[in-house]
């Protein structure tokens, strides 16, 4: 199984993408390929720099890179509540390829955050929006308190109740 992990950010040491990388290695056998949001650069989207610019390569090449694997794992960071800047905005010029952004992928959603609330409600506008784009979740998951549960030096989740939480969402993915 090939799977595309990210984490919907482009903060140079994302936690998010911490979070999808120990993830989507939880998949025995699997091929991981950790996505890096910040190769997918792209001025801010209006429809006047669509009419100049068209689909752009970085839009066409994140695309393709969803289209590319069996399974897909997102851990989206919050900010003020909903998707950072960075990776709606990539993801609205993904949509104007295909709405279905995620093609019908098996996904697994994920979010955290430093604070109690595990990054909670961008979680959940992204689940509630889903049917709209074409992933297929099979499950989704919110890690509260990142720095108390993971350990950044060793990549992994510390706390076994957290673990074992990440590990059965996983397993929707076999
Ligand atoms: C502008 C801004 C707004 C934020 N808003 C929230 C929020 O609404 N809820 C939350 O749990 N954390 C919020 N945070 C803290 C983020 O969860 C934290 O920066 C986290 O590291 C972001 O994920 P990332 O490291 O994957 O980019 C905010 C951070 C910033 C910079």
């Amino acid at each position: 199984m090939k799977i595309i992990a990210f984490g919907a950010s482009t903060s140079r040491h994302s936690i998010n993408k911490q979070l999808a990388n120990y993830a989507a290695n939880l998949v025995a056998g699997a091929e991981v390929e950790v996505l890096e949001l910040n190769d997918f650069e792209l001025p801010l989207f209006s429809e006047d720099k669509e009419k100049e610019l068209g689909q752009p390569d970085a839009a066409k090449a994140f695309y393709a890179k969803l289209g590319s694997c069996d399974a897909i794992v997102v851990s989206f960071a919050e900010h003020n509540g909903s998707y950072s800047a960075a990776y709606k905005n990539l993801f609205d010029w993904t949509s104007r390829i295909d709405m279905k952004v995620f093609q019908s992928k098996p996904m697994v959603l994920l979010a955290t955050s430093p604070g109690p609330g595990g990054a909670a409600s961008v979680l959940a506008a992204a689940v509630n929006s889903m049917p709209y784009f074409g992933g297929d979740i099979k499950a989704q998951l919110s890690l509260p308190a990142f720095y108390d549960n993971f350990d950044v030096g060793s990549g992994q989740i510390i706390a076994p109740e957290w673990q074992d939480k990440v590990k059965a969402a996983m397993a929707q993915l076999a």
